[in-house]
């Protein structure tokens, strides 16, 4: 970036899929912003993460005109199927609930939100080190950065956090007006990309006895697999023999036998963890997506709730713009978290139903989940239940 502006209406800390949409969304209102991200773009481009876009979600990202790519390359999923006991059952959204999500991966996403933000001509300030925020209670708050060995100031109306989970504006709430509320999970996931057809055409979430698994995919060529893992696992504990052979033991064999595995082309270990920090917002500064709050990507919802974040805070930004009116920004935290509260008991539910817990009573839990599971099979209203839930509420 040639020229780093030393003035802005909003100041965005990380330019992840939070604070490169909202930053597409503000120049959509015409107010101006900046992004300063740690990262190098290359990175941020790079990273591999999520992949299920809830309905509310693709129809924002279409109605921002994001949605063109999507819809040609990615794949709309109308049900997601559940594996236990040797079975599989359908959960059908479209039959039950009239919706849909579509596979598409955050890494596409990321590629045209960046194209969006060049296109807008929005500056992306990145490789910022060493960002600090600096009077957020009063008329103006400024960002500090330090940029190849130079130290900027950019001044500004607003800040918004959307740094992500290891972000540091969070801190800029002071601790004793915050409430923290997490819950880690026992377990991680082991996540790989592999260069072969997805053994089915919709996701498997598979719950076996020895633990997790689930089938996923980025396109026909490309599939993505997760396996449970144990809570201090490392990426040099499951070379890629182990891992398909875990994968394979807890798919129904109709289904891994259909499984090909080739050497596989990305590998990464996730730890799972609910953790949600209350309030989203202190003066000046707003904080969004996992900056604010962590869920377990069983639900898949992390990515979602960082664009439904963005949505209310960009509406809400627009709104004090055009009118002087705080009422959407003091409103901001107490709207976001409420959505944000549904998906933790989600993603809670899904995470507690699929996993096997080590150590706890796990008897007794096993019996609880298959219960559960059985329900699902048996009951319309449970399906339609999860399904509701699955694609997401409207935006
Ligand atoms: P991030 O994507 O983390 O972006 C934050 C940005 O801030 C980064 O670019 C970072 O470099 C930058 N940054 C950090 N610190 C600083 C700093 N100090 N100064 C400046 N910049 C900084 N979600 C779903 O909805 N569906 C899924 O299917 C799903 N699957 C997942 C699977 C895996 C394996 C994982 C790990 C996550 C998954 N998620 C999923 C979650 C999803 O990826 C995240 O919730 C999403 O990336 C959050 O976006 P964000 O912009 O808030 O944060
Ligand atoms: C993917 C990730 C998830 O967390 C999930 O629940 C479903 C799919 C994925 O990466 O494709």
């Amino acid at each position: 970036m040639s020229q780093i502006p030393e003035r802005t209406q909003v100041a965005i800390v990380g330019g992840g899929p939070a604070g490169s949409l909202l930053a597409h969304l503000l120049h959509r209102e015409g107010i101006e912003s900046v992004i300063v991200e740690l990262r190098t773009r290359q990175h941020v481009l790079e990273r591999v993460r999520a992949g299920v876009i809830e309905h509310g979600s693709a129809e924002v990202l279409r109605s921002a005109g994001l949605g063109k790519r999507m819809d040609e390359e990615g794949f709309m999923h109308e049900g997601v199927n559940l594996a236990f006991d040797g079975r599989l059952i359908r959960i059908d959204f479209m039959g039950l609930v009239g919706k849909y999500v579509v596979i598409y991966g955050q890494t596409e996403l990321q590629k045209d939100l960046y194209q969006a933000i060049d296109a807008g001509d929005i500056p992306l300030v990145d490789e910022a080190e060493e960002v600090e925020l600096h009077e957020l209670v009063g008329d103006r708050s400024t960002v500090t950065f330090l940029r190849q060995g130079r130290r900027h100031a950019l001044e500004c109306d607003f800040v918004v956090g959307c740094d992500g989970a290891h972000g540091v504006t969070r801190e800029y709430i002071p601790t004793s007006l915050v409430q923290s509320f997490e819950r880690t999970y026992p377990f991680v996931w082991v996540g790989v990309l592999s260069p072969t057809p997805p053994v089915a055409d919709e996701l498997i979430y598979a719950n076996h006895e020895t633990g997790f698994a689930l089938c996923s995919m980025r396109n026909r060529q490309l599939s993505r697999y997760y396996v449970q893992g144990s809570a201090d696992d490392r990426i040099e504990d499951w070379p890629d023999d182990r891992f398909w052979e875990v994968l394979k033991s807890r798919l129904p064999s109709t289904v891994s036998e259909r499984l090909v595995t080739a050497p596989t082309i990305e590998k990464l270990v996730t730890p799972l963890r609910s953790w949600v920090a209350e309030p989203m917002s202190f003066g000046r500064l707003f904080l969004a997506g996992d900056a604010a709050h962590v869920v377990p990507p069983t639900g898949a919802k992390g990515l979602n709730l960082a664009i439904s974040d963005v949505v209310y805070l960009a509406e809400a930004l627009a709104d004090r713009y055009r009118t002087g009116s705080m009422t959407g920004l003091d409103g901001y935290s107490a709207t976001a978290l409420s959505r944000v509260w549904r998906a933790v008991r989600f993603s809670w539910w899904m995470t507690t139903m699929m996993h096997y817990f080590p150590g706890i009573a796990h008897d007794f839990e096993r019996r609880l989940q298959l219960s559960e599971l059985e329900y699902l099979a048996a009951s319309e209203n449970a399906r339609r239940t999860m399904a509701e839930s699955y694609v997401g509420p409207s935006l």
